[in-house]
């Protein structure tokens, strides 16, 4: 029985990154001919027995960087995830050849400022978009919310944000206008409190000094469980913006983090 194996990139691990005992991050060789939109996902995962075993992961890399990165939970049970978080470099991964996903700039209208809202993993596309030139030529100004349970949760982010400042092209494509706002949900911190109490209590806007969200210039993605996203995408309709599809692009659009 054919298992679409042979029609899978087998790419190199090149690096990994471990954050707590539940996160971490792997860059592979990225094959010359796979494209992607930054912000999709892709499906990925290792060879076992003979037969793919693979997961939908979001590509945290942007679209024009050489190697491909992702974001990933650890479940200790989880069929992929259990033997993912072993991986080192040099080993060898799979990766479908169709990426896809609704998170990508394409299926939104024009507007002045993305919201870029995530919880847990959900960073891992956006991760991907505030580093695409093209979001800076679509936006005047980008902000990237991350929402955890505990502090140690959000270093993918801070890394990430400290990767952007110290990469000299980046920061000049960026030029101060990529916001970075962080809440935890279970411990002390500058704010603390799901996103959607940041959102409804004004905390968020009044943060970045913005006024709430208007649909005639503000664009949302939103990325993290299905609780969130419906939560999230919920207070975005009472702001008076329109859910948006690849088919028809409006003012937001969700993805659910993919778990397990
Ligand atoms: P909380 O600690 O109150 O559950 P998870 O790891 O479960 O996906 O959660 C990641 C973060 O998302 C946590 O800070 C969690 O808060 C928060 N969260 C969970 N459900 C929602 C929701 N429906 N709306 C907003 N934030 C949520």
């Amino acid at each position: 029985m054919p298992n679409g194996l042979d029609l899978m990139y087998r790419e190199v691990v090149v690096e990994t990154r471990h954050y707590t005992d539940r996160l971490f991050s792997f860059r592979t060789t990225r094959p010359q001919s796979f494209r992607f939109r930054s912000g999709e996902f892709a499906m990925v995962g290792l060879e076992t027995d003979g037969k793919p075993l693979l997961r939908a992961y979001s590509i945290a890399s942007p679209s024009w960087a050489e190697t491909l990165e992702f974001f990933s939970i650890k479940v200790a049970d989880g069929p992929l995830t259990s033997r993912l978080q072993n991986v080192k470099e040099g080993d060898e991964i799979i990766i479908n050849r169709k990426p896809t996903g609704t998170l990508v700039l394409d299926a939104l209208l024009p507007g002045k400022t993305l919201y870029l809202i995530s919880t847990g993993t959900g960073i891992a596309p956006f991760a991907s978009i505030v580093r695409d030139p093209k979001t800076y030529e679509q936006y005047e100004r980008v902000i990237l919310t991350h929402s955890c349970r505990w502090v140690p949760e959000l270093a993918y982010g801070s890394v990430l944000m400290q990767t952007i400042e110290e990469d000299e092209v980046l920061r000049e494509i960026v030029g101060g206008r990529l916001t970075y706002f962080s809440s935890v949900t279970r411990e002390d911190h500058t704010h603390v409190g799901r996103i959607t109490k940041l959102i409804d209590d004004g905390t968020l806007f009044a943060t970045v000094g913005e006024a709430p969200w208007d649909p005639a210039k503000d664009r949302v993605m939103i990325c993290g469980s299905t609780a969130m996203t419906n939560d999230v995408g919920n207070a975005c309709k009472r702001h008076g913006l329109t859910e948006g599809s690849n088919s028809r692009p409006a003012d937001f659009v969700i993805e659910k983090a993919f778990v397990g």
